[in-house]
Parts: C-alpha cells; structure tokens; sequence
C-alpha cells in the first residue's frame, strides 16, 4: 500500500474538539447495549442555535440562487455597505465599507488574520475551542492569559503577561461576549484593558459573534468602538442569525489599514477567491434594518435570556456546583470542582474523563470539559450549552404567549425545553451517584483512596 507523508504540523495538531466529542457520540451510541440508549443525548455540548435561519434571509437566498459569477474578494459591495450601517445602528461604529472584508465564516476570517499579522498571540482561557488548533497550525508563539477570578481578564494581568513577552508585535485575541462563559464586558473594562493596549502596542482580534445575543443589549459595547485603531472586529451570520451552515463572517479593519488590506486580500484569492455569491446576497437581508429582523432578535435573545437564566439557577441550586451567570450566547460555565476529590477517587482523573463518564449509560449527558476550553486537565469545570430544544416552537409559543412572571419563565421552560430540565437533573444524578460511590471516608488528607469502591 502506498505512504503518504504528512506535513509536520499537520500531523502535531489534533482533531478538533468538537469533531472529536461528535465522533465520540457516534461511536458511543452504536456500541452502547442499553435500549434506553437509544434516547440519545441530553445536548449541553453542542454551539448552534436552536431557532430556524430568519425569514427574510431564507427568501432571499432562494432569489438570489441564480447568482452564479465569482464575487470581488472582500465581499460584494452592496454588502459592506450594509454591514457598514449594521455596525452603526446597532453598535455606534462609524467605519468606512472599505474597511469590511467578507469571508466563508469568522473562523476563516480569524485564521486569515493569524496568518498576516506577524506576532505573539494572547490568549485568555478558558476559550473557545477554535483558536488553538489554528494558534498550533500556524505555529505562532502564543502564551495563555487566565481570565480571573471571574471569567475575564484583567489589565493588570494582561500588562504582566505582555511586559515578558518581547515579539514586535502581539495580538489578543478577546472573545466579547464570551464562549464559554457567557459574560460580557462592560465599557469601563473595554476601556481599562484598551489602556494596556495602547501602552503596550497590543492588536487586538475581537470576536464579537455573539453580539446581537446579549440579552440587554444596550449592555454590549464593541471593542472597535473603544480601540478603533488597533482592533480587528469579527462577526456575522452563525450565532444571532442561527446559520452557520450559510458560512458567512465578516471583518472589521482598524483604521487606517490601507496597505495590510492589500496583504489580507491576496490572502483570501489564494485560498478561496471570494465567499459564495448568493450567500452575500441573503445576508444583506439578514443585516439590513427590517421589522421582521428586528423582531426575530428580540425573540431570540429573549428565548436565550429565559434559558440561560433556568440554566444558571437550576445549576447552581446543586450543592457544591457554582456557574458564571450568562448575560449573552447561550452557554455558561459550570464549575465541578468541589467534586473534584470524588472524581479523583473513582478514577476520572481529567476532565476528559470526566465528560466521558458523564455521557455513559445511564446519564446520557453531553457537556464539553474543561480541557476542550483550554483550561488545566485537572480542572473539572465544564461549557454547558442550553439549546437544546425544538426553536421554531419555543418561538411560536413565546410569540403566542409571552412569558411575563418569573413563575411563566419556568414553565416557559419546562414546555419548550424539557430535555434541559431532565438532563440538569441527570447532572445531579450523576454527581449524586459519584458521591455514594465514593463512599467517602474523609481523612485529613482528604478522601482515603483504600476505602474507595472501584466504580
Ligand atoms: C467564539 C466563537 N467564535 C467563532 C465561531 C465560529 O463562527 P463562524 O461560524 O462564523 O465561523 C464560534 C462558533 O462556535 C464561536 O463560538
């Protein structure tokens, strides 16, 4: 049989995380004896919103299907333009269309960018499972920032880390509003974190996908508005328009930017030409101002802002589990850690392990642990994702009847999303069962691993 020789870096990244937790479920489910298992899964794992691709975009896709020729490289103008007023309306970013690159999503566009600017990478953890593998298949030099102590990082702690660092250029890269941790951050912090920038000469990528989410959304200030000289804002069609099958993201240069837009654009005609023509063209609708658009936001981030909050406090009613509380996305992050003795002693070492254990039968539960976030192997903390429910009905039912008590939000809840309920229970069967396993003989050096029972 022939070899086939693969490029070094190549064969020194892995496969993502999220292919990898896919396969896994598939894998799992066609070995897996117990007819229950059948069921499936209670989804916490999976990043994709539950709600069908607006309206006015899914028609204009179907009249704009006969859209065959390649597009300019940046995008079609009608649609910079667009997004020019998009991010003036909703955000107060004045910018020129020109500054506006158009991509086949934002993770192209992020990777694009990794690709021309020259420098050391930042990156705050936990983080989103995208950046690293794509960090590792460029090779760059790049050094983690923890975000604490509650989920995002600091100026001082950014100065720190940058006054070691002694590349000619750094970038980064900030998550805003943040997967996993829901939070958002507020101008005074956009502001206090630009300080260090400016000082410092620091670029910075904001990935700002998840934007139009945030459930008051006068709380969400763009970093291109406070930095607009050295930030690169990233955006577009995956999360608040829910189609990230569509493939379309966005770009925002800095100011000024003239000569390296030349550079980004030779980039993009190497690698794929231009993003599809009639994509551009739906996405127009899904970015202009339209009562249809408009309504479709207010839903959905409200929809986001009920789950998110059940989520939260059913979680943190478990004893010795502790979230972030999401104010945009659809996730938060859980902390496990206060269990971290009684997973030690039934052999769930990791937080692989630990996500693994936690979707055998007869839990069914699938969250993405904290290695898959790029935090410590060690640390039991977990993304969990609340979006798992049928969209289109939970819309049409929040449409019909909108929830306004605290009380109507939970039963808003339970009759739209009740695999969010059971499956939170089955977190707390799960940790429960952990717990009695153990059979715990507290020592003063903690558990006593002899009077453990083998799991
Ligand atoms: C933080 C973050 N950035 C970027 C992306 C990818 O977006 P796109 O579909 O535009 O490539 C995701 C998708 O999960 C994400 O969570």
């Amino acid at each position: 049989m022939k070899k086939f020789i693969i490029d070094q870096q190549v064969e020194d990244i892995e496969l993502p995380e999220n292919l990898k937790l896919n396969t896994f479920l598939q894998e799992f489910h066609t070995v897996c004896p117990h007819p229950e298992c059948s069921f499936g899964f209670y989804g916490f794992a999976f990043g994709q919103s539950p709600f069908p691709v607006p309206k006015p975009v899914q028609d204009a896709l179907i009249k704009n299907a006969n859209k065959g020729t390649y597009a300019g490289v940046p995008g079609i103008p009608e649609l910079r333009e667009t997004i020019s007023q998009y991010n003036k309306r909703n955000f107060g970013i004045e910018i020129d269309s020109k500054r506006v690159y158009v991509g086949p999503g934002t993770k192209e566009l992020i990777f694009n960018l990794l690709q021309v600017l020259h420098g050391t990478v930042i990156l705050p953890t936990p983080a989103w499972l995208g950046y690293l593998p794509q960090i590792r298949l460029l090779k760059k030099n790049f050094h983690m920032l923890p975000a604490r102590p509650i989920g995002k990082i600091t100026p001082n702690d950014l100065e720190h880390l940058v006054l070691r660092l002694h590349d000619r250029q750094r970038i980064l890269i900030l998550n805003n509003p943040n997967n996993p941790t829901g939070l958002v951050y507020s101008q005074l912090e956009l502001e206090e974190i630009t300080d260090v920038c400016r000082k410092f000469e620091i670029l910075v990528i904001s990935d700002e996908i998840y934007a139009q989410t945030t459930y008051d959304i006068n709380k969400f200030v763009s970093m291109g508005r406070i930095y607009p000289e050295g930030t690169f804002v990233t955006n577009g069609l995956s999360k608040s328009h829910a189609a990230g099958g569509y493939r379309l993201g966005y770009v925002i240069f800095p100011q000024h930017t003239y000569e390296l837009r030349q550079h980004f654009k030779k980039i993009l005609a190497t690698e794929y030409t231009a993003t599809s023509t009639p994509i551009q063209h739906a996405a127009i609708a899904g970015f202009q101002e339209s009562t249809e658009m408009n309504e479709y936001f207010e839903i959905t981030r409200s929809i986001h802002h009920i789950m998110g909050d059940y989520t939260y406090q059913a979680l943190n009613k478990i004893e010795g589990v502790k979230t972030t509380r999401p104010e945009a996305t659809f996730y938060l992050l859980a902390n496990f850690n206060a269990f971290s003795d009684y997973f030690l002693a039934n052999k769930i070492s990791n937080s692989q392990k630990f996500s693994e254990s936690i979707m055998q039968h007869p839990y069914h539960t699938a969250l993405v642990g904290g290695d898959s976030l790029v935090l410590e192997r060690t640390d039991f903390s977990a993304r969990i994702a609340f979006v798992d429910y049928d969209g289109e009905r939970a819309m049409k039912n929040y449409v019909d009847n909108p929830p306004r008590t605290a009380s109507d939000r939970i039963e808003f809840v339970k009759n739209n999303a009740p695999k969010i309920v059971d499956g939170i229970a089955m977190i707390q069967r799960y940790l429960n069962d952990i717990k009695s396993k153990t059979n715990s003989k507290i020592t003063r050096r903690g558990i006593d691993i002899e009077e453990v029972i083998p799991p």
